[in-house]
């Protein structure tokens, strides 16, 4: 592991997305701290994933704790926790990059898109966070299960932020995931990522589908690539 690798904080880190995060990083050997409003269950996770990786960096402990030790903080918890976990961490996550991956899903009809007013729920985690903090959005159109596989991702990650370098840092974590993440432009068009899951339950259900994910077609060349 380099010196100057970043540790990840994962609060929710015991659920079912952020521990297939914890998973797939670890493997690619980032250090992972895992948060979850109970630090002994947070500790539990950690340490049972370290059993299955056994080089891994994995260390739990309470999401507020999680998000002061990290330098990258992402945010995968449910919808109806968003607004108290991000009292509680907004203390603490001044100068880092908090990427929220909440998807505003209103049981029962989460096959619907409801999002509040109309607005990316990763808008408000910047409201709230403040100047300070650089907020991307992404993972919202990832099958949770799939992160616990080996091998490439059959998957695209659109990647939403108003800073184009704190979203290319995420891009590459996500390319240690073995997915593709793409610029997706700024964070209000998070909207778009946040809706399309209620669109990919609509589909996992009408065609049995075990987690759809999306992919954009074309040959992609970036701007800035050395031969444009
Ligand atoms: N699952 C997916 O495939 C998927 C894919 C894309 C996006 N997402 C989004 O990612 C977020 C997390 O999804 P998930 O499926 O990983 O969720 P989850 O497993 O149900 O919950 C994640 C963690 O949040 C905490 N939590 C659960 N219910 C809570 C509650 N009522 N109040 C406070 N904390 C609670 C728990 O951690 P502690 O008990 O340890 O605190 C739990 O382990 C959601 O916003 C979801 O829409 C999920």
């Amino acid at each position: 592991m380099q010196e100057n690798t970043k540790k990840i904080a994962i609060i929710g880190g015991t659920g079912a997305l952020g521990g297939g995060l914890a998973y797939r990083w670890a493997k690619a050997g980032l250090p992972i701290v895992i948060g979850s409003r109970t630090s002994s269950k947070a500790e539990f996770v950690a340490s049972e994933l370290m059993f299955s990786l056994r080089e891994a960096s994995i260390t739990g402990t309470d999401n507020r704790s999680a998000a002061a030790i990290a330098d990258i903080v992402v945010i995968t918890v449910p919808f109806s926790h968003h607004s108290a976990i991000l009292q509680e961490i907004a203390d603490e996550v001044d100068g880092k990059i908090v990427v929220d991956a909440t998807v505003p899903l209103m049981p029962p009809k989460v096959g619907t898109v409801q999002l509040p007013d109309g607005r990316s729920i990763a808008c408000r985690t910047a409201e709230v966070l403040g100047d300070k903090v650089d907020v991307v959005a992404a993972f919202h159109n990832v099958a949770a299960d799939k992160l616990r596989g080996e091998g490439p991702i059959d998957c695209d990650v659109l990647v939403c932020g108003d800073k184009k370098a704190a979203r290319q840092q995420i891009i590459n974590l996500v390319d240690s995931l073995e997915m593709r993440g793409l610029h997706a432009g700024p964070l209000v068009n998070s909207a778009a990522a946040e809706a399309l899951t209620s669109v990919l339950i609509t589909i996992n259900r009408h065609y049995q589908v075990p987690g759809a994910g999306i992919r954009i077609t074309g040959e992609l060349k970036p701007l800035d690539a050395p031969n444009n």
